[in-house]
């Protein structure tokens, strides 16, 4: 088998292991059962903001990081992290330990980001668009088997609310195993590219400095280790000011990082909203919608890469922009303004579908604009970007001790107005660009 499949394949399996997460679809339902006693407002206004706080702190160091350890030492931190995570939903109950894991949980979200670029360092540029939707596909597959699997066994009463998360753990724990296999990654994308006179403790270069090092050979290299590290930052920024100062990578990049904000605040209290909307009934679909989300995005996805060559000019797909950002803060308002749990779940389909379509056409255009060295340091950045918006919106509407600590149905109203303003930012985009045009024909 040829070396990029093996390594893509391996990877793969990781990405899928790591997804089958059967208690994630009722995680409210299980915090607020009987395992636990928790509040709703324990629960949202209290532990899942230091989630939130926790991946952003954690995401800015990973993302400096990663490249430095040369990934997979961060893979497996990945594995770790969920470990630990689940093992303490499992046999801790205090709010006080839920707030602790949620540090954990941190530390998982924001070390994906090594299972996502390690491709842009192990395998060859020609193969980065096929190795990245193969990956992808591996993450749609786990999360629609982990649906499946969740609202199967919760409809035939084979397992309650805890016993999921030992399914969970479990899948954490092969991923992690199944990370320690995954061959290393010998050079850094940017520590090793900047030229540097040679030293004689190679080691230390290589950032892992081995017992055999003698400590004069050590001060001899630090000088020139820092001036790396010093010559990489300056390519790090070379390779930022091109991506940037293009008009369409930065457009693209806005609606990006303003539009992962709002959609991950909707996916992490999507639960909680459903636990509010109909109080006569409980949400026991939860699993089956996931499941059903995750088909469609994976299917739209795919679409979306063959569709999106039609509105490559600036003007319609800055049009297209506003509009499926429209539909998506109209998705979220019908979300969170009904009381017909079907009709919210149906709402919340729609908007997770309209969100893949929009954010892999965006992607693809990014991609396109910015050279293949800049893959996961633009991308990495429009995360950034995106998790400090999400952090400032928890901050101003849910966390207790922010601004409006607003209730879970005022805080999707708000989320709902956010993508309608995102959409009317992409309109005035769009008149800009209108008449921009019409004066450079005047003059
Ligand atoms: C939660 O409440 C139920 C009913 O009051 C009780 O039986 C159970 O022991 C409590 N669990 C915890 C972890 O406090």
């Amino acid at each position: 088998m040829q070396e990029w499949l093996k390594i893509s394949l391996m990877l793969c399996t990781f990405g899928f292991l790591k997804e089958i997460r059967p208690s994630e679809p009722f995680i409210m339902d299980y915090l607020a059962g009987p395992w636990r006693n928790l509040t709703m407002t324990e629960i949202v206004q209290e532990a899942f903001p230091v989630g939130t706080y926790s991946y952003l702190a954690q995401l800015v160091i990973i993302f400096l990081v990663t490249d430095l350890l040369r990934y997979k030492p961060l893979i497996v931190v990945n594995g770790l992290s969920g470990i630990i995570v689940w093992s303490m939903l499992i046999w801790t109950t205090s709010l006080q330990a839920l707030k602790i894991l949620e540090v954990f949980y941190g530390t998982y979200c924001a070390a994906e980001i090594a299972y996502y670029s390690y491709v842009y360092a192990k395998v060859d540029r020609e193969h980065y668009q096929k190795v990245t939707s193969q990956t992808r596909a591996a993450i749609y597959c786990g999360r629609f088997l982990a649906g499946v699997l969740a609202q199967t066994l919760v409809y035939f009463n084979a397992m309650n609310y805890k016993q999921l998360n030992y399914l969970s753990l479990a899948a954490q724990t092969s991923a992690t195993v199944w990370a320690l296999l995954l061959p290393s990654v010998k050079t850094s994308m940017y520590f090793h590219r900047a030229a540097l006179p040679p030293t004689m403790c190679t080691p230390i270069n290589d950032g892992s400095c081995g017992n055999d090092c003698s400590s004069d050979k050590i001060s001899v290299s630090i000088p020139s280790f820092k001036q790396k590290i010093l010559s990489a930052f300056v390519l790090i920024w070379l390779h930022f000011k091109t991506s940037f100062t293009n008009l369409t990578v930065l457009q693209w990049s806005i609606w990006y990082a303003l539009a992962m904000a709002g959609y991950i605040q909707v996916t992490a209290y999507i639960q909680a909203l459903w636990g509010e909307v109909d109080q006569t009934q409980r949400a026991v679909w939860n699993g089956a919608v996931e499941a059903i989300l995750t088909l469609l995005g994976a299917v739209v996805s795919l679409l979306a890469g063959y569709i999106h060559g039609s509105f490559l000019r600036p003007r319609s797909s800055l049009l297209a922009l506003s509009v499926l950002s429209l539909g998506q803060g109209g998705a979220i308002l019908l979300t969170s303004t009904t009381n017909q749990l079907v009709i919210s779940y149906v709402g919340y389909i729609v908007f997770g579908i309209l969100y893949a379509f929009t954010i892999t056409t965006v992607s693809a255009e990014i991609a396109k604009n910015i050279s293949d060295d800049s893959f996961g340091l633009v991308f990495g950045f429009n995360t950034l970007i995106a998790l400090s918006l999400q952090t400032m919106l928890t901050f101003a509407v849910t966390d207790s001790s922010g601004w409006f600590a607003l209730d879970v149905i005022g805080q999707f109203i708000v989320y709902g107005y956010y993508f309608i303003v995102l959409s009317v930012i992409y309109l005035l985009f769009l008149i800009c660009e209108i008449l921009g045009s019409s004066c450079r024909n005047c003059q």
